[in-house]
């Protein structure tokens, strides 16, 4: 069985951070599942669709998507990377991840990035739904206030705009939605590692996984 680590738990956690820093340590293969919801709310809106139509699961099901080893993103081979990221196609995903048919049709394509020599997910409902057999899943949280900041650092360090008082409004929301969907709510697995890293820096968010990841995985031999 191939190995994976789940990483689960609300925007701006950090979980992305560390979930790549695991995978170049160990090697291993990374799925960043929220981009295929971002995917499928970039392709939706790229067409024109609402998201509450039929046809946004066909967009997802036939999604043509390609992550490269930085971590570019590519839809039908446009490099969609930085457009992916902003908070209007983020707000949209939320949406649309709320759709029972959406999920399922990214389910299996999730699983298929689980190949050898290992993976770690990141994501929401990795350790619960997607990949409820991993030796390793860990529940990274932090509060709406230390996430807003992490989130307004990010973007205007990419060269966005943005209002703090606007995106601890819109974490929360989002929050509320992820959390309360009655599919695979955002919630950590029973058998999860729970870290809170509003006081943690990414560097000591990364010595407990690891270690904890070293652990679990040990232990499966
Ligand atoms: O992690 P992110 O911000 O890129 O995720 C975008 C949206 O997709 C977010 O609102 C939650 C949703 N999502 C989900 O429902 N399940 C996942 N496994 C990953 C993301």
């Amino acid at each position: 069985m191939v190995p994976v680590i789940t990483i689960d738990g609300p925007s701006g956690s950090g979980k992305g951070t560390v979930a790549r820093r695991l995978a170049v340590r160990l090697g291993f293969g990374l799925l960043d599942s929220g981009a295929l919801y971002r995917l499928t709310a970039l392709a939706s809106q790229n067409a024109g669709l609402a998201p509450q139509t039929p046809e946004v699961v066909d967009m997802a099901r036939r999604l043509d998507c390609r992550f490269d080893e930085q971590g570019k993103v590519f839809l039908n081979e446009e490099n969609v990377s930085r457009e992916l990221r902003t908070e209007t196609i983020g707000a949209v995903a939320s949406q649309i991840a709320a759709r029972p048919e959406v999920r399922d049709a990214l389910l299996q394509r999730q699983r298929d990035f689980a190949r050898p020599p290992g993976l770690v997910a990141d994501g929401r409902d990795m350790g619960t739904v997607v990949f409820p057999e991993a030796p390793a899943k860990i529940f990274l949280d932090a509060s709406a206030e230390v996430r807003a900041d992490r989130r307004y650092k990010q973007l205007i360090e990419n060269g966005f705009d943005a209002n703090f008082t606007a995106l601890v409004e819109e974490i929360r929301q989002r929050d509320e939605r992820d959390r309360n969907r009655s599919v695979a709510p955002l919630r950590p697995a029973d058998d999860a590692l729970v870290v809170d890293s509003s006081d943690l820096s990414v560097d000591e968010v990364e010595a407990t996984l690891w270690r904890y990841a070293q652990d679990r995985l040990a232990d499966q031999g």
